[in-house]
């Protein structure tokens, strides 16, 4: 969400359309890691903290602009109304598809040579470590549920919100294909994480 004021005040404001029981726990945890803190990546997107919430915001607007878009009448683009559920349900997707990233990025102070004047300099940088690789989607699904239950649809895009970037998939697994099949939420969180990942945060980067 680009000009954002305050990323973690939009996050929380958002968070208040998830009703159902557990999410003021998982809140809570959430509070309790580096989530608002953290970058989306060590090198490439939202490589900078707080970039992980920012992150969360920019899938947020672009899942619901895009569920709009799918669910309008071709004849009214831009004019279909979504329940609480779905707004929940987009909520959950976005804010939370990627609590997979919670303590992995790890700051170090690395060494580079300075284009301009040659010489040695220390700079921080983030190093990716994951102490409990459970997988990427895998990740989110698991620490979700530890708290709070998911719709069948919301655990199938959680899970597969990489898309054919998935290791699984890589792998040759068809199972992403399969949960495309059965629920649209499954490429519509993965369109809605691309187009933030490589339009909206590209462009806050200047890249
Ligand atoms: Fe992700
Ligand atoms: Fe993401």
């Amino acid at each position: 969400m680009n000009g954002t004021r305050d990323p973690k005040a939009d996050f929380l404001s958002i968070y208040e359309l998830i009703r159902r029981p557990g999410a003021d726990k998982l809140l809570a945890w959430l509070k309790s890691t580096d989530f608002f803190t953290a970058p989306a990546g060590a090198k490439h997107h939202g490589a900078h903290a707080g970039g992980l919430v920012v992150h969360s915001l920019n899938v947020y607007r672009r899942l619901r602009e895009l569920t709009i878009r799918d669910k309008s009448d071709p004849n009214e683009p831009g004019t279909y109304h979504m329940d609480h559920s779905e707004e929940e349900t987009v909520a959950i997707l976005a804010l939370l598809h990627d609590v997979c990233k919670v303590g992995v990025y790890h700051t170090e102070t690395k060494r580079r040579r300075n284009p301009d004047t040659g010489t040695w300099e220390d700079y921080q940088a983030y190093t990716f470590r994951d102490p409990f690789p459970l997988g990427h989607g895998e990740k989110s699904l698991y620490l979700i549920t530890k708290y709070m239950a998911l719709t069948e649809e919301e655990a199938l895009a959680i899970r597969w919100h990489m898309g054919a970037f998935d290791d699984a998939v890589k792998g040759g697994s068809r199972a992403l294909d399969a949960a495309m099949d059965v629920s649209p939420w499954v490429w519509r969180l993965h369109e809605a994480d691309m187009c933030a990942a490589r339009i909206d945060e590209r462009k806050a980067a200047g890249v």
